[in-house]
């Protein structure tokens, strides 16, 4: 009996989304079911195309099991209710979702690609949840993350949990070092030592107070370090803050320097990161 692949495929559909299964399972348990389903049908055909950044979606998932002419729809019910009484005791977990973020922050999470993607282990907890969630409103616009929050449960408590995960993450020293100053800003000043100089007081007046004197941030605060991170991911971000397109209470702070004068902070940074080792 060949049943041709457009009516198997309704089929499967059509019993993924029957009221009977969603009456079963509870709602934000289906997009783990999915997952289950895809997991058991790669097992059989490994996936090497169709997927954004690991995350499976319905119609990718039910073209895999068609593809792979074993399922039909009576098995895949069955293994639905299999997989919905086991997931009930399933944990969401922190390497369970961070998952969904290693390969573009990395597998130790310290980002990469000279700081188009920041290091993110040990950033204070409520730091990161607060800026998963601006991600999330679209408050911080982040485009190469919003395929995360469309196809994949992004609730609270997944992001708690993976700020958590992320902030008990012990971070390695990123090597930046010998960093290369922009010309033009260094010949703003009489000498590199002036350069060191300026860079060293605009920070302690300005910054310090917030970011702390060895730039490592505040837990408690929620204020992340600005020492062990990309100067270049920085340079970006305090145009933002200066652009407006980020915005927070003290945004007026962190956006105000410009030129010379931000590039010595940043120098300041990069050598009190350091010599924090
Ligand atoms: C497709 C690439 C990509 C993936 C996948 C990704 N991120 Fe990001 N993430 C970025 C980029 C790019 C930025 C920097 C945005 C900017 O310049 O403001 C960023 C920034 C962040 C920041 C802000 C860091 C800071 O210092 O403010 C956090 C927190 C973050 N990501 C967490 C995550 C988590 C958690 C995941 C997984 C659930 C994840 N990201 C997955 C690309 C990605
Ligand atoms: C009154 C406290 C305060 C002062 C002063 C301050 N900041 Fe901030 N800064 C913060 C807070 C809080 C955040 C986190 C904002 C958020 O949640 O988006 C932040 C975020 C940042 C970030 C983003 C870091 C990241 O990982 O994305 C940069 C860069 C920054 N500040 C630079 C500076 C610089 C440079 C100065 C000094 C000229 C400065 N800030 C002064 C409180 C302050």
């Amino acid at each position: 009996m060949t049943v041709p692949d457009a009516e198997r495929r309704s089929r499967l559909q059509a019993a993924l989304l029957s009221p009977s299964i969603r009456a079963a399972v509870e709602p934000n348990r289906i997009a783990d079911i999915r997952q289950r389903v895809l997991e058991h049908s790669s097992a059989a055909r490994k996936p090497t195309t169709g997927i954004i950044a690991g995350i499976p979606d319905l119609d990718w998932s039910m073209s895999m099991v068609t593809r792979s002419n074993r399922l039909v729809a009576l098995p895949l019910l069955a293994l639905l209710c299999l997989a919905s009484g086991s997931l009930a005791d399933q944990q969401v977990t922190g390497p369970g979702v961070f998952k969904y973020c290693r390969g573009c922050h990395g597998e130790r999470a310290m980002g990469g690609d000279g700081g188009k993607y920041p290091r993110l282990a040990g950033l204070p907890a409520g730091y990161i949840e607060r800026q998963l969630k601006a991600f999330k409103d679209r408050v911080r616009i982040n485009k190469p993350m919003i395929p995360i929050f469309k196809n994949y449960r992004f609730d609270d408590e997944v992001i708690a949990v993976v700020a958590r995960y992320l902030a008990d993450m012990p971070p390695d020293s990123l090597s930046l070092w010998p960093y290369e100053v922009p010309q033009d800003a260094l010949a703003a000043y009489p000498s590199r030592q002036a350069f060191a100089e300026a860079g060293a007081r605009t920070y302690r007046d300005g910054c310090a107070r917030c970011h702390g004197e060895d730039g490592l941030g505040s837990a408690a605060e929620a204020t992340p370090p600005l020492v062990n991170q990309y100067p270049r991911y920085l340079d970006k971000q305090i145009d933002d803050f200066a652009a407006g397109t980020r915005r927070h209470e003290e945004a007026s702070q962190c956006g105000s320097l410009e030129g010379p004068e931000r590039q010595a902070v940043l120098d300041y940074l990069v050598e009190l990161g350091r010599d924090a080792r």
